[in-house]
């Protein structure tokens, strides 16, 4: 028997897809909801209408990826777990209909191997078999030595998610890098505000130079408050959309839906 909680969150569910026009949800799988760990939200009530704002947009499931930056933000499963499991009760007992998992974004970092080989960094899921790292550059340049580093994480059975590759200046400025490092069989997340003019005209011009050549495989929110950065996918789907409906799905929901589906093997 269907538990009645269960039951209201499905009719919600069949409610946002008919309000939002679309034959399937939203599945998030960048976001900095988790309270006062890193510089996304800075409370748990906060957090809540965070969620909210998800929900109003179609989202039905949200991956919580909490910056990892030595000497930034020194986080790790240890500190990760336990406010993760606040805001999921939180979400319970306020009764918002969105499904919480973890793991976390990780700057580029000479530690990642060690991390990896002592099981110290929450994966996203799996993608293909493959364990699905959510993985940063810095913003400024592509660092020496990225190439090495996913084919290393690759030989581990570990598939690097290179996060928001539109707003690194190097590539902005040289975008056949993009190319160079396509060719490593990592795949690249778009941020959503990207495509909507949230982080400027040339940010914008090339991330939609990237959804028009596909050479992107996942857009998600990197949503980290509610006004400056709140969650934009609703807005982006409408328009990578408007330009290839197939392609909208595959990248807002196929994608991401099997990396959530396999998020609790760890
Ligand atoms: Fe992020």
């Amino acid at each position: 028997m269907l538990h009645i909680s269960t039951l209201a969150i499905m009719i919600n569910m069949v409610i946002l897809v008919s309000m939002h026009n679309r034959s399937f949800n939203l599945i998030d799988i960048h976001s900095h909801i988790l309270p006062g760990i890193d510089d996304g939200s800075r409370s748990m009530s906060m957090s809540i209408e965070m969620a909210k704002q998800a929900v109003q947009i179609g989202i039905t499931h949200m991956i919580c990826t909490p910056h990892i930056h030595p000497g930034y933000f020194d986080n790790d499963d240890s500190s990760i777990k336990p406010v993760f499991s606040d805001l999921q009760q939180a979400l319970i007992r306020e009764k918002v209909p969105l499904t919480l998992t973890y793991g976390a974004e990780v700057r580029v970092s000479e530690q990642i191997p060690e991390w990896i080989s002592n099981n110290e960094i929450p994966f996203l899921g799996r993608f293909n078999s493959k364990k699905v790292l959510l993985l940063e550059m810095p913003h400024s340049h592509v660092p020496v030595g990225i190439e090495m580093l996913i084919k290393w994480l690759l030989s581990k059975n570990v598939l690097p998610v290179i996060a928001h590759p539109e707003r690194n200046r190097e590539l902005l400025a040289e975008p056949w890098k993009l190319d160079h490092l396509r060719r490593t069989n990592a795949i690249f997340q778009l941020t959503a505000g990207s495509v909507t003019g949230r982080f400027g005209e040339k940010v914008q011009a090339f991330s939609r130079s990237l959804v028009r050549s596909k050479k992107i495989d996942i857009v998600a929110s990197d949503t980290h408050n509610l006004t400056k950065r709140p969650n934009d996918m609703g807005i982006a789907y409408d328009f990578v959309s408007s330009i290839d409906q197939e392609f909208a799905k595959k990248v807002f929901f196929i994608t991401p839906s099997q990396i959530v589906s396999s998020s609790n093997d760890f």
